[in-house]
């Protein structure tokens, strides 16, 4: 029995001019929700793109300033596009086929992989369910499962439509891991550390669970009232994202909402929360908010790359804490860090989000 969930995709196939009052967001946050093509075509600060192509030259000079960028990029934003990032073109579009073939069968056929979130199978298709008071809703659905390591993975429950979706997902997820190791190695020479360390704070090759989302927004008749997703910061240790090449993707940074651009073949990358604590805050973890539109359905594939739950505590690393820089993190098991967020959401930050004016 599962738990009777809206479809987002059924409401705005049902032709319906207004959205349910529950998809409507708060007044404070209204001010600031634009139409997004607008919004993309708005100049001022941008995501940075870091290429990838020197990670591993052979050349340790030519390697550390590939690093460098990727380490300013990490310190400044916490969000970048990834270019020659090693996955083929051709893999990642085979990928985007697959997820956009499964939504496109009709609600009836989705239902039949439905997740049961009251009984903690959180894997399948769903979409959000009233969490508050306030019944807020986000214009999504999505399609929610783990993907590597692969012992740890249940096929029973993947799309069997199209039929080389696993396959396909399959190979992303491997060729995915080892991007991960990449950033993490990068990442942990340019804290000073040993280049193995960040993954083995994470769980390596065994514990580090990828867990993918593919996000469905639906064409939204009241694009500015609605909040394909709404801002929050990332609780992985790295998030990499894939999208149709439809905007929507928006960063809070310097008090601002700044609008993601599409960078064909990227692979968009967020430094999550597990590294921005492991870190001491020196990569940041940015707060983010998905945008909906009234032309175009948006895809996109987001990979939350996260520690096991328990088995880790989670805090600043001990050689990265210093009398002049004490621990800005309390020690949490990545559960305990969920829970807290669950509960005392970065009130001051959102609440000052919520209410920038984005112009
Ligand atoms: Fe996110």
């Amino acid at each position: 029995m599962g738990t009777l969930a809206q479809r987002v995709e059924s409401l705005s196939d049902s032709g319906i001019q207004s959205i349910p009052k529950e998809y409507v967001r708060p007044k404070e946050e209204l001010a600031n929700i634009g139409n997004i093509f607008e919004e993309e075509k708005k100049e001022g600060p941008e995501v940075p793109t870091i290429d990838l192509k020197e990670i591993e030259s052979k050349d340790e000079l030519v390697r550390g300033k590939c690093r460098e960028k990727l380490r300013k990029a990490a310190e400044e934003w916490g969000v970048m596009h990834l270019v020659n990032h090693g996955i083929p073109d051709e893999l990642l579009n085979r990928l985007k086929e697959a997820g956009a073939e499964f939504f496109s069968l009709p609600v009836e056929e989705k239902e039949k992989y439905a997740n049961d979130q009251a009984t903690g199978n959180v894997q399948g298709y769903g979409s959000k369910l009233a969490n508050n008071a306030s019944g807020q809703l986000e214009w999504e659905d999505y399609f929610f499962h783990l993907i590597f390591p692969e012992d740890k993975r249940d096929l029973s429950i993947w799309p069997k439509t199209p039929p080389h979706y696993t396959e396909v997902t399959s190979e992303y997820a491997k060729r995915l891991r080892v991007l991960a190791s990449k950033i993490l190695k990068a990442l942990s020479l340019e804290l000073g550390l040993e280049e193995g360390r960040l993954e083995k704070e994470v769980g390596g090759m065994e514990e580090l669970l990828l867990q993918m989302k593919i996000n469905y927004y639906p064409i939204c008749p009241q694009p500015e009232l609605a909040l394909g997703v709404e801002a929050h910061t990332d609780i992985s240790s790295l998030t990499f994202l894939l999208h149709n090449m439809v905007p929507g993707l928006q960063l809070f940074y310097q008090g601002k909402w700044v609008t993601a651009k599409c960078v064909p073949g990227s692979i968009l990358m967020h430094i999550g929360d597990t590294i921005e604590i492991l870190s001491n805050g020196k990569f940041k973890s940015i707060l983010h908010r998905g945008l909906v539109n009234k032309e175009k359905v948006r895809i996109s594939w987001a990979v939350f790359c996260e520690p096991p739950k328990e088995k880790i505590i989670l805090k600043p690393l001990p050689e990265l804490v210093t009398p002049t820089e004490p621990a800005r993190f309390p020690p949490r098991t990545f559960a305990q860090h969920i829970h807290h967020k669950l509960f005392r959401k970065d009130q001051e930050e959102a609440a000052a989000a919520a209410a920038a004016n984005s112009k």
